[in-house]
């Protein structure tokens, strides 16, 4: 794996993720602009499209080789693909998303490993269960329909390790951490 220099202030906000390549990204980009003319709200920026395995969130500075170290813990893995066939709109955050009605076991195991690990090295995080999804708007209004779209299919081929930082168009995000799976 890489790792970037580490930035300057003490607390970083990091999350695992995946990260599209530019085909899926440029699918997600369609869908969000189909999505967009039916739910309005605002649009996630292209290059920030992702979806999040495991939120670690603010964290200190001096943990993220922690975080870094969880990842390596992941060990080998084969990659895997999955079909983007679902649109929804979820009322209580107003957020919508994409995702695949069948989520691969390869994914659903990568997540649940990733949390496990995490909560071993002593990182607190939510509760909740994993939702496979990527979110495309935010703000939306969940009481229109979802449109019809084409599924896509989202080929897996690394894990990463995201910084995200406030910038003035909105969050930022780095990639300080990647774990390519195997062909
Ligand atoms: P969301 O898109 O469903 O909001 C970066 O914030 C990423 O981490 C987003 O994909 C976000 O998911 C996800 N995330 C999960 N839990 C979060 C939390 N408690 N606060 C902020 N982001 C969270």
């Amino acid at each position: 794996m890489t790792r970037a220099a580490p930035a300057a202030t003490n607390t970083r906000r990091v999350f695992f993720a995946l990260w599209p390549d530019s085909q899926t990204r440029a699918h997600l980009e369609t869908l969000s602009a189909q999505a967009h003319a039916e739910f309005g709200g605002r649009r996630m920026r292209a290059e920030t499209l992702h979806m999040t395995l495991a939120f670690i969130g603010d964290i200190d500075a001096a943990r993220v080789d922690l975080a870094l170290a969880t990842g390596d813990e992941l060990g080998a893995r084969p990659g895997f693909s999955m079909t983007i066939d679902r649109l929804r709109c979820w009322r209580h955050n107003r957020i919508v998303w994409c995702g695949p009605q069948r989520v691969p076991a390869a994914l659903a195991e990568t997540a649940s490993q990733l949390g496990q690990h995490l909560s071993a090295a002593g990182f607190r995080l939510e509760a909740r269960p994993f939702a496979a999804h990527a979110t495309l708007l935010r703000n939306a209004d969940c009481s229109r329909s979802a449109p019809d779209f084409v599924p896509f299919g989202w080929a897996v081929r690394q894990i990463v390790l995201v910084e995200a930082s406030l910038a003035s168009g909105g969050a930022r995000y780095e990639i300080i951490g990647r774990w390519p799976l195997a062909e």
